[in-house]
């Protein structure tokens, strides 16, 4: 059995000749269940669950306690895979001592470790998580919960100063104790600079194809959404058309009388629809 732990996840450099870290997000028992059985190494229980599945515009208004029941329940299903639990933005923004205790209860959920976003600003935090034996991912380049700092969802490190910060907060950050990092939305020549500077995997989305892994979240690469097409995704499913179409053939069946059928249906014993004087079809 392959260790997922964090330290063997840490080892995984493409460089050394190991496998690419593969990760999916999952928000539920039903969708950790598909992505484990499909064999992948980590399971992200992201903010994501914000846009993917609660119909918000962005991520910031998960809660710490709505990570928790997500997490719960992916946790529920026992995976194989290594689970990240997202720290939700503003759970680590205040103090250390919240921060260590919104990390350890996502943790108490399920959680093998946490992620959490931004550079150099967040090494304080992360050193305090680790400290408390508690395995943290960093998440750095284009960083979802800075929306509104960034001026929306927008590609990260096009300049060359840009792109030497990211390497250096990459730096500091496996320095601070990640064990492995994502690169979000960067230029593939960025991607591949901090990747060879440092020690730790990097995993990448829209980040090309250089990191040492990749993720996606479950609802894109499955086609669950048709309104948004980010360049980074790749649809391997159309589950919005394939689910809308079932559902449509349901309510026809439904409105013509087909469904139920008789298979479909519990009947009496033979004895108790005599007495009842009703008829078994
Ligand atoms: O929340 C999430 O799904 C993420 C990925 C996009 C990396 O953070």
């Amino acid at each position: 059995m392959v260790d997922l732990s964090a330290p063997a996840i840490r080892a995984r450099k493409a460089c050394n000749g190991t496998d690419r870290l593969v990760m999916v997000t999952a928000y539920d028992a039903p969708s950790a269940r598909i992505v484990d059985e499909a064999g992948v190494d980590l399971i992200l229980v992201g903010d994501s669950v914000a846009m993917a599945v609660l119909g918000y515009d962005n991520t910031l208004q998960v809660t710490v306690d709505d990570m928790a029941h997500h997490v719960a329940a992916v946790a529920r299903t026992k995976p194989t895979a290594h689970i990240v639990a997202d720290l939700p933005w503003m759970s680590y923004h205040v103090s250390p001592s919240e921060t260590v205790r919104n990390a350890a209860r996502l943790i108490r959920c399920g959680a093998q470790s946490v992620k959490l976003e931004g550079g150099r600003k967040r090494l304080p935090m992360i050193e305090c998580i680790t400290a408390a034996e508690i395995p943290v991912m960093g998440h750095i380049g284009l960083t979802p919960q800075s929306t509104h700092v960034m001026g929306g969802f927008k590609v990260q490190g096009r300049t060359a100063e840009a792109a030497r910060r990211l390497v250096q907060a990459a730096k500091s950050l496996t320095h601070a104790g990640c064990y492995a990092i994502v690169l979000e939305g960067v230029p593939v020549q960025v991607a591949e600079l901090v990747t060879e500077a440092i020690e730790i995997p990097t995993i990448g989305i829209g980040a090309g194809p250089v990191c040492d892994g990749q993720v996606l979240v479950f609802h894109d690469l499955l086609g669950f959404e048709q309104q948004l097409n980010p360049k980074f995704v790749r649809r391997y499913a159309q589950l919005h058309h394939s689910a809308k179409e079932a559902v449509e053939r349901f309510a026809g069946d439904v409105r013509s009388g087909v469904f139920p059928s008789e298979q479909e249906s519990y009947q009496l014993p033979a004895e108790e629809a005599a007495e009842l004087g009703v008829i078994n079809p």
